[in-house]
Order: structure tokens, then sequence, then C-alpha cells
């Protein structure tokens, strides 16, 4: 039961409770209508002190079909945040006030403190360069969809493998399935960080290995996951010119991909991806966004013990 729980990281839900969560996507998925009275008179706060389009507007669009109602602010300055205001207060006050929230901060740890304040489950819509759960959600639910499993997958990682939180959610969740080996495809300056690589890859013993050339490895992938080199976490502007355009995926590229390959990415996507890549049936990142918001339905239910 994931009745009044947080979603703070990726194994805060078993594999069997994630199961249960993507056999009611696919059911809200397949009849959207029948759940668009579930949530009626229960009310979400949506808390971005960062920027997102997808993040957000997936989280507001699901509870609206649910029937429930939004309230929010999207940036910093929007809150009392800018007054000096605590992550723990604004919580406190937000509890009075909604029956769940999703909060997206800059600082790793943040959503941890306002599931601890708020009395209300608290969903972490990315904290920093840590964790992005829901990503992590949508990610699974994709893969599920599109491949029928979530084991024994060989899967490509590509891009800021050091500040991309998608990343390091989605490394923490598969490792918990049998037979994924992560192929961590990165420039030297952007490899994975330290507690990806001690506590998941080595503490969990899983098949990996990094390397920086992208053709090498690509025929041999079941996924390629893209990322876009993440701007806002760098210390400075020369360090991210130099190495925003490590790697662009294009049709040419596309070629030495395996048939049943699928390529994924949680977006936005800057210059990491060729839009030409688009129209392959391979591309699977617009899909991503609507399972995302289909996953988020299901999970809002869930906290909130509908049924
Ligand atoms: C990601 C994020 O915010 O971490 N975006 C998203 O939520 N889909 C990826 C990114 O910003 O690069």
């Amino acid at each position: 039961m994931l009745k009044g729980k947080n979603l703070i990281e990726p194994l805060d839900f078993t594999t069997e409770e994630l199961e249960k969560l993507f056999v009611l996507s696919n059911k809200i998925m397949d009849k959207p209508l029948d759940f668009s009275e579930c949530c009626k008179g229960d009310i979400l706060a949506t808390l971005f002190y960062e920027p997102s389009t997808r993040t957000r507007f997936s989280f507001e669009t699901a509870m609206l079909r649910l029937g429930g109602q939004v309230i929010g602010f999207s940036g910093e300055n929007a809150s009392s945040a800018a007054k000096g205001e605590s992550i723990a207060d604004t919580l406190k006050a937000i509890g009075c006030y909604a029956d769940i929230a999703v909060i997206r901060h800059p600082k790793e740890g943040s959503a941890l403190v306002a599931s601890k304040n708020a009395g209300i489950p608290v969903i972490n819509g990315g904290d920093g360069g840590h964790q992005h759960p829901t990503q992590t959600l949508t990610d699974l639910l994709t893969i599920k969809r599109e491949k029928g499993r979530l084991a024994n997958l060989r899967v490509g990682f590509c891009g800021d493998l050091l500040f991309g939180r998608t990343v390091h959610s989605l490394i923490r969740a598969l490792s918990r399935y049998e037979g994924i080996e992560f192929i961590l495809i990165s420039p030297e300056e952007l490899k994975v960080p330290e507690f990806v690589r001690n506590d998941i890859l080595r503490g969990k013993d899983c098949k990996y290995c990094e390397v920086t050339d992208m053709l090498d490895v690509l025929p041999q992938l079941d996924i390629l996951y893209m990322t876009r080199v993440q701007r806002e976490r760098f210390f400075n502007e020369e360090d991210y010119i130099r190495l925003k355009d490590s790697y662009i995926l294009d049709e040419e590229k596309m070629l030495l991909a395996p048939k049943d390959m699928i390529v994924m990415h949680p977006l936005p996507r800057v210059n990491e991806i060729s839009v030409e890549v688009d129209t392959d049936p391979r591309a699977k990142y617009f899909v991503q966004v609507k399972n995302g918001m289909y996953v988020r339905m299901a999970l809002i239910m869930s906290l909130l013990g509908k049924k």
C-alpha cells in the first residue's frame, strides 16, 4: 500500500509496488475517462523553485484529469523563500492547504526536508543534481511498454552523467533488476559521481563499464538514454561550452544502432539529438512525455489511497 507515503528517491517503493503502479498507469491510459473523478475535492500543491516544463505540467494535468485541483508557484522569487523562509516552514503551511505536494528545488536533500515537515505526501520533482524519481517512473514504464521487460537489458547512458539527476535515479532503480548492464558514455569530466559508482554500481555488484566513445558501443545497446549537459550546475561557462556538444546523435549514427534499440531522453533536449532522429521509430522521447502524465496520475491516486 502506498497510501500516505512520500516519494523522495527511487528505492522508496519496492519493485512489487512499482509493478502495481505500472498496471494502474496502463489501465488509466486505456480508459482515462473512467478516472476523471477519482480525486474530486483533492488539491495538489506544486512548489517549483527551479525551472520546469514537463514535470510541473504533467503533475498539474495529471491532477486535473483526476478531477482534483492545483495550487502552486514556479520560481524562487514567487514564494516566501524570497523573504528568507525555510523549506520546513513553507511545507508546514502547504500541509494546511493541500492534500499532496510536489517540490523541485536546486538543493540536494530538499525534498527529504520537505517530506519531514509537510504532514501530507510529498513527491520529489528533482532535488539539485541528486535524484528525480518521477522521471524514473516515467522511464521504467516506457522501457516496460517498449521493450516488454525491465530485466536483461544493456542500457547506455550518454552525456552529462555527473550532474544528470535522471541518470542517477534510473541507474539506482534499474540496479534492482536481473541482468542489467550499464554502459556509461561520457567525457572524462562528466562521469557518474562517486555516490553512484560506489553505492550503486560497485556496492550492488552491477555489470558496468565507462567509455568515452559512443560509436564503439552503439551497436550493442538495447536502450540509449541521452541527456543534456546541465549548464545550470556548472561552475564556469567555459567548461560548459567545451563539453556541451560532446555527443550529438544523428541519422548517420542511428544507422549503427540495432533495429530494436530505443532512444530515450528525459527532455529538454538542446543539441544532443538532431531533430531528424525524431521521426525514426526508435525515438521514444515524446512517448516518455505521454507516459509521464499517466504514471503521475497513478502515483497521485496511490499516495492519496484512491481506488
Ligand atoms: C530533467 C530534469 O529536470 O532533471 N528534466 C525533466 O524533468 N524531464 C532533465 C534535464 O533537465 O535535463
